[in-house]
């Protein structure tokens, strides 16, 4: 997929996708919004000390990227598996100012988040471990996780632009995938959505979003 690179409202880079007319985050603020939807509302709800995790949508590798530092500090154990089905080079990626803006010293880490094998576990630090499936996760076929997921980031482009990557069986599936008290969040609050993921059998529960969006979505398996 052809994209362009953009700068945010918070100074932070994201993709613009023309074919879809579509952006890989929000444009009043990258970094602001992955913070948010997927380490406040998620991760940091996980009481375990390690943590199986599962991401829909590599991209930018920004999830993956803040998930990282985060363990540095938290020091749990985070195992991140992304699924991705058109990879950004690695020289896209080197144009990303995302470790300039959170710490430069972390620059050849974020940059070993890209340029790892795919298919198979990479030790990025002690902390991080990274397994990236270069698939289409609307086929199901060949994903066979190890173990059950305990957090689940829901990163698809929206649904009016992507409708495949919303859909029943793709959230049954996640459910079965996840462990009890696993948390999904996603960025999207559509009503359509919230309702699928209570018929695959998720608690859903709207919450405040970012600057430029009313409500986004967390879903525990309870
Ligand atoms: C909203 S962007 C988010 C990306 C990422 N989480 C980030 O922080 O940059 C959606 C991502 O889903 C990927 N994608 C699109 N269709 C897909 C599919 N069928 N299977 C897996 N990934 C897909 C896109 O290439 C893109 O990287």
């Amino acid at each position: 997929m052809q994209h362009i690179i953009e700068i945010t409202e918070d100074g932070s880079h994201t993709l613009y996708v023309p074919e879809l007319d579509e952006h890989y985050h929000s444009t009043h603020g990258a970094i602001q919004e992955s913070l948010h939807v997927y380490l406040e509302a998620g991760l940091h709800h996980c009481d375990k000390p390690e943590i199986n995790l599962l991401e829909i949508g590599f991209g930018t590798g920004l999830n993956a990227f803040l998930t990282l530092l985060d363990t540095e500090k938290s020091k749990k154990t985070v195992k991140y598996t992304s699924l991705e089905r058109y990879p950004v080079s690695c020289v896209d990626a080197r144009m990303f100012n995302y470790s300039k803006l959170l710490d430069p010293s972390q620059e050849k880490k974020f940059m070993r988040l890209h340029s790892s094998a795919w298919s198979v576990w990479e030790e990025i630090t002690p902390n991080f471990h990274l397994k990236k499936l270069q698939m289409d996760a609307t086929n199901p076929d060949g994903f066979q996780p190890e173990g059950l997921f305990d957090i689940i980031y829901y990163d698809a482009f929206a649904p009016e632009k992507q409708p495949n990557m919303w859909t029943q069986e793709i959230f049954n599936r996640l459910y079965i995938l996840s462990n009890q008290e696993a948390i999904l969040t996603t960025y999207c609050a559509k009503g359509a959505v919230r309702r699928m993921l209570q018929s695959a059998g998720y608690q859903v529960e709207r919450l405040p979003g970012p600057p430029g969006k009313r409500e986004i979505l967390r879903a525990v398996k309870r």
